[in-house]
């Protein structure tokens, strides 16, 4: 029987599991869900295994549910078998290992496997799952609309496998939309088509999982919006309960409302050089307001990474097709657009003296590629896309990143040696070597206490860019060098 969830917020803790129709659960020692003797626990089928698959499985498993990840990459499979994961991510590594060993994970290629057959090794000879998680990638597709080819071709292939009963859930970012086309393709009314965002950020993924600000669950049927609600009940989040799309606009809401952040803080930066006002004070003040906060108000070289920029595009087109000409959105891509050209005017003057003085064979050194610290993602890193425009410019590139470091050891590792056009250097210092300047483009921490008065000795130049304003100015200062950061007094 269908029934409306719309607005309703329910579970704001772990024993509020009972509001959800499901017995009230507290962890046990062994992972499992248990309630008086009752265990409640799902089998999971997730299909796709790469930073959301993987982390959603393993975290799910430590919950007490029986997953199964599904991988079309056969080597990526075996790797994971082995325990060996293609992603740095704090913890995760070892989650995996814990929750196969404990034979609550496991993976298989074929995602037939997957959802027929949970767990593989289940002595009963392998059930139907319950659940199925789709966590596919959704790249940004032509103008900026999310490419759903994955998505399709799994419902595909799944539709005829899934029990009656089972719940498809969408974890990827779909445009609005998604869930009732999912359930189109899908055509078993029997099954049902629930809208799951996640909210994991790269480097604290398993920590935000196991300890989430909400749980977001869309979905047009009650019971099975609750189920998959239920899956979490043990994390006691605030879990809000509405339609698909709702849930699927609320992840863009979020993301484009950071990204917003983000771009305010830069142009607000570049208002401080202009009045001699100071960004870092600015910031701190108006955060002690609980409305605004403290958190994601660093300015930057602009925001990047595998979500903001592709989830900013994609919800301007979902506005463009419902006719909605979104001028705020739109000002916060072009601010972060603009923001790339702004560093490299900035390197311009720094090295020059003149804000069009040529770069023309003139050798900069970077440090940090990855779109932040803590990962080593270059995806629509903005360190790249501004190491791109140095290039264009003609200067001679040589970049450090405590992530990309070559590691004969590792045979992914083993030739890292250029990055669009970066020769990658295994030591800071080579970086400095001979450099006209130093451009600090990821808050890698360690920077901070790099040897600076022997990075400046090397230096051709004592010129620090600080696109991260990550670097103490008074330790800069006494190395000997110039520190230029964004919207900071002393630039
Ligand atoms: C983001 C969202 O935060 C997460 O909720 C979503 O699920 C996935 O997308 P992530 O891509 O891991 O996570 O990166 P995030 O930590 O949000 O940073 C995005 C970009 O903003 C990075 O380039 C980062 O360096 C930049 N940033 C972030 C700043 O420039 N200043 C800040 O204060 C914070």
């Amino acid at each position: 029987m269908k029934s409306s969830v719309r607005g309703r917020v329910v579970c704001r803790t772990w024993v509020g599991g009972a509001a959800l129709g499901v017995p009230a659960v507290a962890p046990s020692a062994a992972g499992a869900v248990e309630s008086g003797g009752h265990v409640f626990v799902r089998r999971v089928a997730v299909v796709g295994a790469g930073y959301v698959g993987l982390t959603t499985g393993a975290c799910l498993a430590s919950l007490g549910h029986q997953v199964v990840c599904a991988d079309i990459d056969v080597e990526k499979v075996d790797r994971l078998r082995r325990g060996t994961l293609d992603i740095l991510e704090p913890g995760l590594a070892e989650l995996v290992a814990e929750q196969v060993s404990a034979a609550r994970l496991s993976f298989v290629v074929d995602v037939a496997d997957a959802v027929t057959a949970v767990p593989a090794d289940d002595p009963d000879g392998g059930r139907h799952a319950e659940v199925v998680f789709l966590c596919l990638p959704t790249p940004m597709g032509v103008g900026g609309v999310a490419d759903l080819r994955a998505v399709e071709a799994v419902i595909e292939e799944t539709r005829e496998l899934l029990a009656p009963g089972t719940v498809v859930v969408n974890k990827s970012t779909v445009p609005v939309g998604t869930a009732g086309r999912t359930a189109e393709l899908l055509d078993r009314p029997d099954v049902s088509v629930v809208s799951n965002p996640e909210f994991l950020r790269e480097g604290s993924a398993v920590q935000d999982f196991l300890h989430p600000d909400r749980i977001v669950v869309g979905c047009d049927t009650a019971e099975a919006a609750e189920r998959v609600a239920a899956l979490y009940a043990r994390l006691g989040a605030p879990t809000v309960l509405t339609d698909a799309a709702s849930a699927e606009l609320m992840k863009y809401a979020a993301n484009c409302f950071l990204a917003m952040k983000l771009s305010y803080v830069n142009a607000m930066a570049e208002l401080c050089e202009r009045v001699g006002a100071d960004i870092g004070d600015v910031t701190e003040g108006i955060g002690y307001d609980r409305r605004i906060g403290q958190a994601f108000l660093s300015p930057g070289p602009g925001w990047g990474g595998s979500c903001l920029p592709k989830d900013t595009h994609a919800l301007l087109q979902v506005a463009d097709a419902a006719d909605f000409e979104f001028r705020l959105l739109r000002a916060t891509i072009d601010t972060n657009t603009r923001q790339r050209q702004r560093i490299v005017d900035k390197v311009r003057q720094a090295v020059t003296g003149r804000r069009t003085g040529s770069l023309t064979r003139v050798r900069l050194g970077l440090l940090g590629l990855t779109f932040k610290a803590g990962t080593d993602d270059l995806r629509d890193s903005p360190a790249l896309a501004i190491a791109a425009l140095l290039r264009q410019a003609g200067a001679e590139l040589v970049g450090y990143d405590p992530a990309l470091v070559a590691d004969p050891a590792d045979p992914d590792r083993a030739a890292v040696h250029q990055v669009d056009g970066v020769t990658l250097v295994s030591d800071p210092l080579e970086v400095a070597q001979g450099a006209e300047a130093l451009v600090v483009l990821t808050e890698w921490p360690v920077f901070r206490t790099l040897d600076w008065p022997t990075m400046a000795g090397v230096m051709k130049q004592p010129v620090v860019v600080d696109t991260r304003n990550l670097l103490d100015p008074a330790t800069l200062r006494r190395a000997g060098l110039t520190g230029i950061g964004l919207g900071r007094r002393e630039a």
